[in-house]
């Protein structure tokens, strides 16, 4: 009798050890599996590419990102990979332009102006070179007024810019244009240098765009 209530007890005791291990085990499976689905959705925010825009056929998306004071680097994405990051080292202060052939969608070149000590006939040059069936892109870097001149003022207005005459020193300006473009861009911001607002003290905050570009169809 006795032998027998040991021995129940100890099934009773097995049997409940195993559904606290099973239990156990099914939560921490399913902790973990929530965690996971936690985890993957910052990461694809995070990505640098990853527009939250879903473009329709015939359209390119793109994401601009303008430098944050002269600490972060400014990046120009366009459908759906990095042209210009600073993990691709090819970023600077001043003006960053990617420039893209509007039918492929393949990239042309990049390059960067610095604004505060270059040379402006760099840029003349450069904006003088655009082809027709050119879609540009530009992202600014802590300074992108000190050197501009009524010259590239004009070349940039010409590119669809309705904004480039108000670009003062340290304002923080993104802008999607093409050559040749009929109407001003809807692809621009101008984040103003405003002591009084601005997030980093001196420089204003980083402003950020995305949106689609349709493709140019011959
Ligand atoms: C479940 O997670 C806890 C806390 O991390 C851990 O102590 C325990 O060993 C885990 N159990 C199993 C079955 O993995
Ligand atoms: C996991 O997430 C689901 C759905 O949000 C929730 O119902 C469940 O309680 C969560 N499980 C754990 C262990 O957090
Ligand atoms: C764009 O690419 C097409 C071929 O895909 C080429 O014919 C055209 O000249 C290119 N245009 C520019 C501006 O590079």
């Amino acid at each position: 009798m006795r032998i027998a209530v040991v021995i129940r007890g100890i099934v009773v005791l097995l049997v409940s050890g195993l559904t606290l291990f099973i239990a156990n085990k099914w939560m921490n499976s399913s902790e973990k599996q929530n965690n996971t689905e936690r985890l993957a959705e910052p990461k694809v925010k995070k990505s640098l590419c990853g527009a939250d825009t879903h473009c329709t056929a015939n359209h390119f998306p793109f994401k601009i990102i303008s430098g944050a004071a002269n600490i972060v680097g400014p990046s120009i994405c366009f459908n759906d990979k990095p042209l210009m990051t600073s993990v691709k080292n090819n970023i600077g202060k001043g003006l960053n332009i990617a420039l893209v052939n509007a039918s492929s969608g393949n990239l042309i070149t990049t390059d960067f102006f610095d604004m505060w000590t270059g040379n402006i006939k760099l840029l003349v040059d450069f904006l003088h070179q655009v082809k027709p069936g050119t879609i540009v892109l530009l992202a600014s870097f802590d300074e992108p007024a000190t050197k501009l001149t009524d010259e590239v003022r004009t070349l940039f207005s010409e590119l669809g810019s309705s904004l480039v005459h108000d670009v003062k020193f340290r304002d923080n300006w993104i802008f999607v244009g093409a050559k040749p473009i009929k109407e001003k861009s809807p692809f621009e911001q101008i984040l103003k240098n405003d002591r009084a607002k601005n997030k980093y003290g001196n420089w204003p905050e980083a402003v950020e765009m995305e949106g689609c570009i349709p493709r140019k169809i011959d």
